[in-house]
This record gives C-alpha cells, structure tokens and sequence, in this order.
C-alpha cells in the first residue's frame, strides 16, 4: 500500500474513533457503533459459577461496577465481608478472582463501567458500588422514603428491587420501577 493510502485510512480511523468516543458522554441510546451494546449498560454476567457463589446472599453483582483493584480487596477478605463469613475454597476463590479481575470495570468498555472509572479517583478503592461516585450521585435525588424506608428495598444495595434487569447488565430508565411507587420520572 503507498504510504498516502496508509494515511488516508488511519486519519480515517482516528476520526471514527474520535466521533464514538466524544459521544460516549451522554447518556442517549442513538449512538451509531453502539447498537451492540443497546441493551446493556455493563457487560452481562456469564459465568455460572460466580452467580452460584455470589449471588446466594444478595444479586450476583456485574463485575463491571468496580474497579479490578476493588475486587482484588473485597476477595481478599471474603471471611469477613460486611459482618458475614462468604469464604470460598481455595480454587474456587482463585478463578473467581480472575473473573472478576478480567471483566472489572477498568477492563470494560461497556459505558456504565467507564463512567464507574472516570468518577473514581485512582486512590480510591471502594468495597462497595454504592460507594462508587458515579453511583451515588446517580441516586442523590431518590427520597429515602423509597430506599431506606421501603421494606421492600432496605437500601440501595438492593439493585434489582427497582432496576428489573440489573442481572442482565441493563439500568436503563425503562427498566426502573420502585416498589410501592412505580416508574421513574425526573
Ligand atoms: C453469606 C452471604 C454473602 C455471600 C455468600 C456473599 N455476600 Fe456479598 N454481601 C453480603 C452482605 C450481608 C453485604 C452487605 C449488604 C448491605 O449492606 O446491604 C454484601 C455486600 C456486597 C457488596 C457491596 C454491595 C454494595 O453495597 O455496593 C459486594 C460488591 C459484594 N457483596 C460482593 C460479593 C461477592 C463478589 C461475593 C462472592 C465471592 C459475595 N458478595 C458473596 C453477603 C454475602
Ligand atoms: C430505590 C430504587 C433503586 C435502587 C435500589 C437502585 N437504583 Fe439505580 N437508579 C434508580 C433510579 C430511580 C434511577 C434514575 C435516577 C435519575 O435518573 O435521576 C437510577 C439510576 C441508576 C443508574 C443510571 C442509569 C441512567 O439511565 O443513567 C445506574 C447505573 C444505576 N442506577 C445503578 C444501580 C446499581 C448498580 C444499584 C445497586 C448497587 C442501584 N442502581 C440501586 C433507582 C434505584
């Protein structure tokens, strides 16, 4: 190929890239190059042995809402995790771990997880999404009344009382609806 053709095609390239990028700030769905990612905000689970493990307690959580660093903490202190002993063997805590480690969030470039890494500085290590910013501030504006003080949700741990298919990877606002007080209209 001549060189002015190798060029042509990366500035190309470069501005394709650029455009998906730029656009990557919004929260519309219209994206072009993103369809495959329509109906999923982070990567879908698909491992069946972490949802048997992880998800007996609580939802099996996407491994998309938290940084690698995260997990590697929270796997490394499984026998005292929020008050309760969730120790896995050996093996099994190791290839978790990798799992985990291989879809987190700063190896996603599912949009949901990129806005996870952007709000979080890189001192910051939580334990929890509900302590990630982008998460917090996503909820700022919900009345305890339908969190804390809902029996049907407790807190808002509880993902999927409201987003209906939080298991599949979707938090889109048609998928939210709040126990005792329906959709979402802000
Ligand atoms: C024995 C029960 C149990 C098991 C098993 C368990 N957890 Fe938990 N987990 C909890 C409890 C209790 C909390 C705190 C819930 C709360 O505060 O509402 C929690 C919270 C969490 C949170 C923080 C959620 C938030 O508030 O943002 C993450 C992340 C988490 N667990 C991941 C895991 C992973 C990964 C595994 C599998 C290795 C696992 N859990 C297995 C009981 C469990
Ligand atoms: C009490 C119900 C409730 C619970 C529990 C809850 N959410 Fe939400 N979430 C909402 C509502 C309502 C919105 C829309 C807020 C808005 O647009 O102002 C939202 C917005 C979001 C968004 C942004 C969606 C968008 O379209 O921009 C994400 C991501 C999200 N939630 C993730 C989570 C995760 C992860 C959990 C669990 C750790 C969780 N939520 C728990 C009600 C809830």
């Amino acid at each position: 190929m001549k060189k002015t053709m190798v060029f042509a095609i990366s500035i190309t390239l470069a501005l394709v890239f650029g455009w998906q990028v730029a656009q990557g700030d919004d929260d519309d769905d219209w994206r072009i190059g993103q369809s495959w990612k329509r109906t999923a905000d982070v990567a879908p689970i698909n491992n069946p042995d972490y949802v048997e493990e992880c998800g007996d307690c609580h939802m099996a959580f996407s491994p998309g809402l938290l940084p690698a660093r995260s997990w590697k903490k929270l796997m490394g202190g499984l026998e005292d995790h929020f008050g309760d002993n969730a120790e896995l063997d050996p093996d099994t805590q190791t290839v978790l771990t990798q799992y985990l480690l291989d879809n987190s969030a700063d190896s996603s470039d599912y949009r949901r997880s990129r806005k996870v890494m952007r709000s979080l500085a890189s001192n910051q290590t939580p334990l929890r999404i509900t302590k990630v910013p982008y998460i917090q501030h996503e909820h700022d504006e919900i009345p305890a009344r339908m969190i804390t003080d809902n029996i049907d949700v407790g807190s808002l741990s509880n993902c999927m009382a409201c987003h209906q298919q939080a298991d599949k990877g979707s938090f889109s606002e048609r998928d939210i609806a709040i126990p005792g007080y329906g959709s979402w209209d802000d």
